[in-house]
């Protein structure tokens, strides 16, 4: 397909790495990242269509409502684009007034950068795809230089820490950036929304352990474990973590190594971080960018910020 490339770069992060420092530290984590394997993939999707799960609808709708209000560029770069539904959208919208347009898809997964390009290039001949596998950190060296349409669309930045969410954007300026942001509200909408009555969330959670028993012969029995979140006041942000149901022991082949759990223990799987207005401009200051606008629903629940 020669209106299809594809740059791969040596991806650098290490999963049994990431699960020897997680759960040799304490308190003890793992890096949200490595819910999303093929079964995590699938469960995130399945969470977007929760009733409680607003998030994603929300951002959907406040794209299908302004999605011709947005700058457009002849370059748009996408990090984590996921199943392409929010990228149509503004393609859709896109294509109305531009002739041609050059995706740049980047994620750290080739087979997700595949699944999504085939589907595009064949709804828009119009357009080109030259796809970067690589690590977000990474890949902001890799992205064209000409002023672009950057996308960090689904509260990606949310699993970000300030100081992170900085890092990331400063190496975007010179670009025009629309990031979506999960918006600070009720905390029992949100507890809602990371604990829901069929389980998903759960599930989602326990797929990490699922994940390190299949990829790096670990033996966690996921029995032993308890899918937890709650909303961290002070810190504005949902957290989930797994607390052990009772003492017990895990060995992991791959590290060669047999860790130690007591009853109640806490693993710390994702901080998911609730903003306000007022935190969004102060990410973009500290990152040497401006808040051109926002765009939000009626009741404040999500917000598109365009940072340039
Ligand atoms: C993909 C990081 C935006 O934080 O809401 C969903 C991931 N975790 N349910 C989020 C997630 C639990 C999601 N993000």
């Amino acid at each position: 397909m020669h209106r299809f490339s594809i740059l791969e770069t040596r991806i650098h992060d290490s999963f049994v790495e990431a699960v020897y420092t997680g759960l040799s530290s304490r308190p003890r984590s793992l890096p949200p990242r490595y819910f999303y394997d093929a079964d995590g993939t699938r469960l995130f999707d399945l969470i977007c269509e929760l009733p409680e799960y607003y998030v994603a609808r929300t951002e959907m709708t406040i794209l299908r409502r302004h999605a011709h209000e947005f700058p457009t560029a002849s370059t748009v770069i996408e990090f984590g684009g996921g199943t392409g539904a929010k990228t149509r959208l503004l393609f859709d919208a896109f294509f109305r007034t531009r002739e041609r347009m050059t995706y740049v898809p980047v994620d750290i997964s080739k087979t997700a950068l595949f699944e999504s390009a085939g589907p595009l290039l064949e709804t828009y001949p119009r357009l080109r795809v030259h796809a970067i596998q690589a690590e977000f950190d990474r890949a902001c060296e890799l992205i064209p230089g000409e002023p672009s349409l950057v996308l960090f669309l689904g509260s990606n930045i949310g699993n970000f820490s300030h100081e992170e969410s900085v890092r990331f954007l400063s190496a975007l300026r010179g670009h025009q950036v629309l990031v979506g942001f999960d918006m600070q509200k009720d905390p029992s909408i949100l507890r809602a929304a990371y604990n829901d009555d069929q389980g998903v969330t759960a599930r989602f959670n326990l797929n990490v352990l699922a994940r390190i028993n299949r990829e790096l012969g670990g033996t966690f029995d996921l029995g032993a474990w308890e899918h937890l979140s709650f909303y961290n006041q002070c810190e504005s942000r949902i957290e989930m973590h797994l607390v052990s149901k009772r003492a017990h022991e895990v060995h992991i082949g791959s590290i060669g190594h047999t860790f130690a759990f007591d009853a109640g223990e806490h693993l710390h799987t994702e901080n998911s971080y609730k903003f306000s207005r007022e935190q969004i401009r102060r990410i973009a200051r500290d990152s040497g960018l401006n808040v051109a606008r926002i765009w939000t629903d009626e009741r404040e629940w999500f917000s598109l910020a365009l940072l340039s």
